[in-house]
């Protein structure tokens, strides 16, 4: 089985799907996979997708890599990267079906806003990278990171609200997801369609 870790050989170019994955089907991309357990339970779910985690710790590249090649997934890959540098830079444009982007730190503190990958400058990076009708899904534990979030793609023009009712289409809750809800707390999402 080919190894779910993807080193490119080179990391200044651009990447189409069809050659992080070798194979033309839908791509969809968890931005800052964590252990990975929203990422394998997609793959497992949806065998003609191909998925591809993005993450910047070496330590949860390898273990979602580890439970990749236990599980005998070929559809999923993990590439070591951080997130903006993915999207603005490695990726080619209109590659992307869907960006899963689920409970990010929500740096709360105002000073640290900045640090936020969400920004105005960031929605045209985003729209680029997927591809025609592409989709953004985010998950939020934090209710002023999720309105944040509302606010930069509404007043970006570049993308319509969809719903997203609970059981409308398979979904698996992230590992941290899991871990807030049993504290008892509300996780918020929301679901973008590319203009
Ligand atoms: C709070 S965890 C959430 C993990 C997973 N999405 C979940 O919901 O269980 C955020 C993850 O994003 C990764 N991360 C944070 N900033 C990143 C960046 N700029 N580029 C790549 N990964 C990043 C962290 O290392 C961490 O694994």
């Amino acid at each position: 089985m080919k190894d779910p870790a993807y080193i490119p050989d080179d990391y200044f170019s651009r990447h189409s799907a069809l050659e992080i994955t070798g194979v033309d089907q839908p791509f969809e991309v968890d931005l800052g996979c964590g252990d990975g357990g929203f990422l394998l339970q997609m793959a497992n779910h949806y065998p003609e997708r191909r998925f591809l985690g993005i993450e910047r710790l070496l330590g949860r590249v390898r273990g979602v890599c580890s439970k990749a090649k236990q599980e005998k997934l070929e559809n999923v890959q993990v590439l070591r990267m951080e997130s903006q540098y993915f999207l603005e830079w490695f990726v080619q444009p209109g590659s992307m079906s869907r960006l899963h982007y689920l409970c990010p730190d929500p740096w709360p503190k105002a000073r640290h806003h900045k640090n936020r990958l969400v920004q105005d400058e960031f929605m045209p990076i985003l729209h680029q990278a997927l591809a025609e009708n592409g989709e953004f899904l985010f998950k939020t534990d934090h209710e002023e990171y999720y309105e944040w979030v509302l606010d930069h793609v509404g007043r970006s023009g570049l993308f319509e609200r969809l719903e997203w009712e609970d059981d409308q289409f398979y979904y698996p809750k992230t590992d941290f997801q899991l871990l807030w809800e049993s504290m008892g707390k509300v996780m918020y999402r929301a679901r973008f369609v590319k203009k």
